[in-house]
């Protein structure tokens, strides 16, 4: 993009963001840790579904001290549906180590900001431009859809290394006097107008987009396809004891939902009925009782196809270690996987 044709493209599309932007709350704040959290929170998870989670999770931490002296499983809670959980013990972590190496300064540097636990390159720029003002891009899958359309750029989105190319043209074309605002445009217009299916009789950059003037931004940006994911059949049994209580096991901190509790479970297979199953991963010894529920939950990497099973110890059982009783009530404290709340509100029923 030439000079001149750089200058009237931010002078249209930084127009439009303010004359359309959404009013968000992180949009109202200049205060770095709060759009760090914002960014983390942003990276998978709908607008929509963020803000009332932002907001919680600003009143009960709102310092980086606080973040950085809460107990995980109060962070965890705060969490609680988002998924993706290692987002926000990463997010913690990296905020104990500004607290701690950095006076509790976010530092402004590419460089520097990088070091932190949690801090990718899309946050990295996101931060840095949006709080600090500082010229960097901020590349995510949203951004790449609407280059890939306004340049015309044919490379495969799937593969890693094609992310440089788009970073490279961001701070070809970023408005130096204001980062923030275009990054934020341009992940507005991905957002509402350049989505999947574009809606460029609406798009404030339409006449600087090639592939609009080529007809082709329907088949951009391009994508190979992934690998089919796998689909897991899980076995879970409620097992509650005379006094009400439910015995749960917590997961191994590295690792899908590291760290949760949940019922205990199988992964069934072909060889093996899944009460053996049980019997020969956890020691339990059970009588199987009735379905009570049945669904499925996708993760990023794999589908779990969760079945509920009613079931009682036999009275001969041990209690492996690391298995605990919880009453209903203490299980309303700690925080609950997609699947445990999706069982819990099933056993409930
Ligand atoms: N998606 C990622 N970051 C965002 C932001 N700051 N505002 C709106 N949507 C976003």
């Amino acid at each position: 993009m030439k000079i001149s044709q750089k200058e009237e493209f931010n002078e249209r599309l930084l127009f439009w963001y303010h004359q359309e932007k959404r009013d968000l709350p992180w949009r109202r704040t200049s205060n770095p840790y709060y759009i760090w959290v914002s960014e983390v929170m942003l990276q998978q998870t709908r607008v929509d579904t963020v803000i009332p989670y932002y907001e919680r999770f600003i009143a009960s931490f709102p310092t980086m001290e606080s973040l950085a002296q809460a107990e995980e499983e109060r962070v965890l809670k705060h969490w609680e549906g988002l998924g993706y959980y290692s987002r926000v013990r990463n997010l913690q972590a990296g905020v104990k180590e500004v607290v701690e190496n950095y006076d509790s300064k976010i530092p402004q540097t590419r460089a520097e900001i990088l070091n932190l636990r949690g801090i990718g390159p899309y946050t990295a720029g996101a931060v840095l431009s949006i709080a600090y003002g500082v010229p960097e891009h901020a590349v995510d899958g949203n951004v790449m859809r609407v280059f890939s359309r306004l340049f015309l750029i044919e490379e495969d989105i799937a593969i890693p290394k094609t992310k440089k190319v788009f970073e490279q043209r961001v701070m070809e074309v970023i408005d130096e006097t204001d980062p923030s605002s275009f990054n934020q445009a341009i992940m507005e217009l991905g957002a509402t107008i350049c989505t999947p299916k574009p809606r460029c009789l609406l798009c404030p950059v339409r006449d600087f987009c090639k592939a609009f003037e080529e007809g082709k931004q329907e088949q951009l940006p391009i994508k190979t396809k992934k690998v089919k994911k796998k689909v897991l059949t899980i076995h879970s049994y409620a097992i509650s004891e005379p006094g009400g209580k439910w015995l749960l096991r917590k997961r191994p901190t590295d690792g899908l939902l590291g760290d949760f509790w949940e019922f205990p479970q199988i992964e069934l297979t072909q060889e093996m009925d899944s009460k053996d199953a049980l019997k020969i991963d956890t020691g339990l010894l059970i009588e199987q009782g009735e379905p009570y529920a049945q669904f499925n939950h996708i993760f990023s990497h794999v589908t779990w196809n969760v079945e509920g099973f009613h079931a009682v110890l036999q009275h001969e059982s041990p209690i492996p270690e690391g298995y605990r009783f919880f009453s209903d009530e203490e299980l309303e404290l700690i925080p609950q996987s997609k699947p445990m709340s999706k069982l819990l509100e099933q056993l409930k029923k």
